[in-house]
């Protein structure tokens, strides 16, 4: 199946087919703004963000929702249950300058889908379509939803969410072909994504879920239909997958990944970002958790690793990176992709 025309959300047209989906604490906006540099990516988004807290200017919401030129067009994810709420979060957003906004209908975990709101939308229909309806009159910029294909496989509602969503004006759709029962175990369902593909008439379709390179996101679209695809866990791996897919798109081949090396580069890149907003003191406590599993997952040695956390100054940072650079990964070679661990939430569901 040849691929669709060129994506569009409402008015607002993206450069790929190509979006970043959301990883709270890790598609940041100095994580962003690395990716965007390399290419390729058609729209990211913020990390949930919780409608309340917004309202009351809470400091930390604030810096979530906090932009910058390269990160263009911008998009901030939000989640609650009360639709006069996120109709007030939304307006605010607009004022913000905000490109375009998603309501999050795909969060498994209990603290959110057991308040009603992320996955927990899909158990109630019509409560979920007043408070989608209630955020797409309230504004005039385009407004997304990212769902599962359903609670669990009895009740499969991505479909019918999807139609209905269209009609109220929704402007697109992001699927994440898993069941809020399934969390992020067994296989995504390209069937469940293309049920959904072919319940709207007209407003595009984001697949998502579990796609590692150029190959994955080839046989989603092919397999679905979808409009676009977005990647998550792959992007932090992989930050060029994005700027590889638009190049399979236009040639049918794609350069490399980047190398050890410019992974070191990209590293420095994001530290500078956080520090120019931060300042080195807090950007440093803020970039050791990022840092100790980006070299973790290069397999750089424990000992180079430990010396970075102690680092205190962007001089210090560079001299580390450099040595970091000269000694090599201590295993595989170095040219091959880093085996990220993402912690995502597992155990019992009613745990999570
Ligand atoms: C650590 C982590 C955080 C996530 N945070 C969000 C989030 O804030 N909003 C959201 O819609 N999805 C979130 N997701 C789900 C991802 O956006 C995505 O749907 C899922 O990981 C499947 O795509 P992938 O296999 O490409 O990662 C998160 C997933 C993980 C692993």
């Amino acid at each position: 199946m040849p691929l669709r025309g060129a994506l569009h959300y409402g008015a607002l047209p993206l450069s790929s087919r190509y979006l970043l989906s959301p990883l709270a604490g890790f598609t940041t906006l100095p994580f962003r703004r690395i990716v965007r540099r390399i290419g390729g990516v058609g729209l990211a988004t913020t990390d949930l963000v919780n409608s309340r807290a917004l309202l009351s200017r809470n400091e930390r919401t604030m810096q979530m929702v906090e932009t910058h030129p390269e990160d263009r067009p911008f998009a901030v994810q939000i989640f609650g249950s009360e639709p006069e709420i996120m109709a007030d979060a939304a307006r605010m957003l607009l004022e913000h300058g905000v490109d375009t906004i998603d309501i999050n209908m795909g969060c498994p975990v209990n603290r959110i889908a057991g308040a009603g709101s992320g996955a927990g939308m899909m158990c109630n229909t019509d409560s979920t379509l007043k408070l989608v309806q209630t955020v797409v009159e309230a504004v005039s910029i385009p407004i997304s939803v990212k769902m599962r294909l359903g609670w669990d496989s009895s009740q499969l509602s991505a479909p019918f969410f999807a139609r209905q969503f269209e009609q109220i004006g929704v402007a697109a759709v992001a699927i994440h072909g898993r069941t809020r029962e399934q969390g992020f175990g067994g296989t995504v369902s390209l069937p469940g994504i293309r049920a959904v593909v072919e319940a709207v008439e007209k407003i595009p379709v984001i697949g998502n879920g579990d796609i590692r390179n150029v190959a994955d996101a080839a046989r989603m679209l092919k397999e679905t239909g979808c409009h676009g695809v977005s990647v998550g866990r792959a992007a932090l791996a992989n930050p060029w997958i994005f700027r590889q897919l638009v190049e399979w798109e236009q040639t049918g081949s794609y350069a490399p990944a980047g190398t050890f090396d410019e992974r070191l580069q990209l590293m420095l890149q994001q530290y500078t970002c956080l520090e120019e907003r931060h300042g080195s003191e807090r950007a440093i406590i803020r970039f050791r958790k990022m840092a100790h599993w980006y070299l973790k997952g290069m397999k750089v040695p424990a000992s180079l690793r430990h010396e970075f956390q102690g680092a205190r100054t962007m001089a210090e940072i560079e001299a580390l990176l450099e040595r970091i650079s000269q000694q090599g990964p201590q295993t595989g070679d170095r040219d091959a992709l880093p085996d990220m661990h993402i912690p995502v939430p597992n155990g019992p569901l009613d745990k999570w």
